[in-house]
């Protein structure tokens, strides 16, 4: 059908006159309401790229937590996943928390239910319980301090010497913790789905491919993984390593959402996503973190729905662990 033909068809005049009116400009909307809220948007670097660019604060779960827990806006649209949202609002109890998608979760927080943990527990009493911050708020009442991936060395290394610990629920960052600090931990035997399925001999012939190329890793990886990096760290600390480091190409070993704010921050840089075990091309993608989408965000703002809610009793115990975390700085 030509053009002439497509104005002559009253019914598809009408349907262009609706799609016009319906089209809105969901960057200037999402600025409107998010004034009209004295709302804040937190995003994690894992975000599609678009969301960190409407982000008030893009950042790791440390920096993330760090912003909860100084915002004066009055309500958090948190896009990154639940457990982050929900330190949020363990941070914000008299301010609304709301997250694009209620269901983003994290394979880390949900291989570790409570009542298993709670079961689990009692076979150490007595041992300083050091839970990674991809954990539920019920999971977190139960601990003794929270860390992430920035700051779990200094956590446990603010443990006095001879104490037992016990760490969960991330089985990879815990050994890697144990081999930085040289103390001795009791790992839950989590991972995370994202991370674990790198390929180190994959890696290996990229690095042979790209002879000059630096491997930066996040330590949720296997061993194997992080035995051929270069630097191995938290997502702010990869990204501040390709801004520092004088290589041009970079293998990136996490979730390749990060690689938005690497270009933004080190242009003309060269930055290539690690590859996987198999075949699939995208598993290296957290299914979780991009069930968040711009729309939803807006949706989210306009509606004030989905609200991440903690039970009051589990939230004042779960308060503790992560004032002890943010109290280390
Ligand atoms: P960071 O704390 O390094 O941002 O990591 C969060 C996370 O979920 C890694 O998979
Ligand atoms: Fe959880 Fe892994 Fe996704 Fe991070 S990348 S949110 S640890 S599933």
């Amino acid at each position: 059908m030509d053009a002439d033909q497509r104005s002559a068809d009253p019914a598809i005049g009408m349907r262009a006159v609706i799609d016009s009116r319906a089209a809105i400009d969901l960057r200037a909307e999402i600025d409107h309401l998010r004034r009209e809220r004295q709302a804040v948007i937190l995003a994690h670097y894992y975000q599609d790229a678009e969301i960190q660019d409407l982000a008030d604060f893009v950042g790791d779960s440390l920096q993330l937590a760090q912003a909860a827990a100084r915002t004066d806006a009055k309500a958090i649209v948190f896009c990154g996943v639940h457990f982050m949202a929900e330190t949020a609002k363990i941070l914000n109890p008299s301010k609304p928390v709301w997250i694009p998608d209620r269901e983003a979760g994290c394979s880390l927080a949900e291989g570790c239910p409570a009542n298993a943990f709670a079961r689990w527990l009692e076979n150490y009493p007595g041992a300083a319980v050091v839970s990674y911050v991809n954990c539920s708020a019920a999971v977190k009442a139960l601990s003794d301090i929270i860390c992430t991936s920035s700051n779990a060395q200094r956590v446990v290394m603010s443990i006095p010497e001879g104490q037992r610990i016990v760490f969960a629920p991330d089985r990879h960052l815990g050994r890697y913790i144990i081999r930085k600090t040289g103390r001795d931990m009791i790992l839950w035997p989590g991972t995370c789905q994202v991370h674990e399925v790198f390929s180190e001999k994959k890696i290996v012939q990229l690095k042979v491919r790209h002879p000059g190329a630096k491997v930066a890793a996040h330590p949720e990886c296997d061993q194997r993984v992080l035995d051929v990096a270069d630097h191995v760290g938290s997502t702010s600390s990869l990204l501040k390593f390709v801004q520092d480091d004088p290589a041009r190409e970079f293998i990136i070993v996490t979730e390749p959402g990060i690689i938005h704010q690497m270009e933004r921050s080190s242009p003309g840089k060269i930055f290539l996503p690690a590859p996987i075990e198999g075949a699939c091309e995208a598993c290296a993608v957290c299914p979780h973190m991009k069930r968040n989408t711009v729309e939803k965000l807006y949706l989210c703002l306009r509606d004030g729905t989905p609200e991440v809610t903690v039970p009051e009793e589990i939230r004042v115990q779960a308060l503790v662990p992560i004032e002890r975390m943010l109290a280390l700085g």
